[in-house]
């Protein structure tokens, strides 16, 4: 390559095309320029194999593939057009790109239907499967071994969708050795466009949290079974209005380990809304209320609903020893009965939705991982549910005990208070 000769990539990609490596890729969320970016480096390195007198083919691939329409082939390119020097070396047909010396020769394939005459297909210098989450595990044992010039090199780009999937397991989980293989999400592509910005800031509004996630993220597409309030949840601003039932304050106890957590809420339009949240570990009994008062408005000057368990916690909270600035003079404790952390899931549950302002960010973190048992052996959901991530959702839950009926009624219409 001359020496002026340049090219742009998202800086997470330097390092994925440094050095000597058997395998390249990334994964992550929509927009985040892996395809582009795959598809210039197919183009520079075909480049610089017909500089150097090599010739072979450049194997294009994704699991399906029907037609040229189907393929990358409109993206290499784009992205061969978008960069002169590149442009003046290829020679671009309608159903072929080649360099113009035709040392180096795109190829478009489906994995899945394909691979006997991919077999055969002399001299394979690279191989880049893009949108490679479907491909199987059957095509990933024919494709190595048919990748076999000195030097050749088997590209990987996909969007994760399942934990667990081959291409997650053989690229991600345990990459081969010698691979290059980094995260990329749209904040990390300098070029974003704006029409996709807005695509994504609609699917803020209208997508639960883990679809979201999945989309833009770079996350898996879990919704888990184990996930106590999968599919319920999911972020959004809002700004509370006057016709609101409301609001709601739950506190929650720890201490040590565990966080003084505390919620404030609001129910409206059969939907449950976290406004704000509060929470400590290692808060002192005399500085709860200051605490609360800070971070929770109008906390002080409501009914304020919080474990009952620390009875002597509740009582100082409540006159702060009479300091009446520092304290909740309208706390009580919420009666506790068997089933009535299940009936109180079962009352979350129950609203079309709950939505977590993004200041939240505990309470949400809360929202994803709060879970039941799995069976440690067959992997089955459990009815047990494991006491952790719970803390702001039990504040929640106190804040909303006077709603929550006893054995697990579900309860779709909350009461008006
Ligand atoms: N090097 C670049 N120069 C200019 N624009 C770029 C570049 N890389 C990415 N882009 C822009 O970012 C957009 C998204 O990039 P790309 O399609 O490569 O993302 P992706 O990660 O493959 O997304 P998807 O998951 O949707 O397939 C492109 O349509 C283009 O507008
Ligand atoms: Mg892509």
């Amino acid at each position: 390559m001359s020496s002026k000769a340049r090219i742009e990539l998202p800086p997470k990609l330097i390092p994925v095309f440094s050095g000597p490596a058997r395998y390249r890729g990334a994964h992550g969320g929509r927009g985040s320029g892996k395809t582009r970016s795959f598809a210039l480096m197919t183009a520079v390195r075909a480049y610089m194999f017909a500089e150097a007198g090599v010739s072979g083919k450049i194997l294009c691939g994704r699991e399906y593939m029907n037609s040229l329409e189907d393929s990358s082939m409109e993206e290499v390119k784009q992205a061969i057009l978008s960069v002169p020097w590149l442009d003046a070396y290829f020679d671009i047909g309608e159903k072929y790109i080649r360099t113009k010396n035709r040392r180096v020769s795109y190829a478009f394939a489906g994995l899945r239907h394909s691979l006997n005459s991919i077999k055969s297909k002399a001299r394979i210098l690279i191989a880049w499967v893009d949108e490679a989450e479907d491909v199987s595990e059957t095509a990933w044992i024919k494709l190595r071994p048919t990748v076999r010039e000195a030097g050749s090199e088997i590209w990987v780009t996909w969007n994760p969708e399942k934990d667990g999937s081959p291409t997650d397991k053989r690229f991600r989980k345990s990459p081969p050795v010698n691979s290059r293989i980094a995260e990329l999400n749209y904040t990390d592509n300098p070029w974003f466009p704006p029409e996709l910005d807005e695509e994504r800031l609609n699917d803020r509004n209208l997508l639960d949290d883990q679809t979201y996630a999945w989309i833009w993220d770079g996350a898996y597409r879990e919704n888990s079974e184990a996930q106590i309030l999968s599919g319920k949840y999911r972020v959004a601003e809002f700004t509370p209005a006057a016709d609101w039932d409301g609001p709601y304050f739950g506190i929650d106890w720890g201490f040590s380990q565990d966080p003084t957590a505390g919620v404030k809420c609001w129910i409206h339009d059969q939907r449950l809304y976290i406004e704000h949240e509060a929470g400590k570990v290692g808060l002192e009994n005399d500085d709860i209320a200051d605490f609360m008062i800070a971070r929770l408005p109008g906390i002080e000057s409501h009914a304020v609903r919080a474990d009952s368990a620390r009875p002597e916690t509740i009582s100082h909270v409540k006159s702060n020893g009479r300091d009446t600035r520092k304290c909740l003079p309208r706390i009580v404790g919420v009666e506790k009965w068997k089933g009535s952390v299940e009936d109180g899931i079962a009352h979350l549950r129950s609203y079309r939705e709950i939505v977590i302002h993004p200041r939240c960010t505990k309470t949400l973190h809360e929202a994803r991982t709060y879970s039941y048992k799995v069976d440690r052996l067959t992997g089955d959901v459990l009815t047990d549910i494991v006491d952790k991530n719970n803390h702001y959702i039990d504040a929640s839950r106190y804040a909303l005990a006077p709603l929550i009926k006893r054995r697990g009624a579900a309860i779709v219409q909350p009461l008006r208070m």
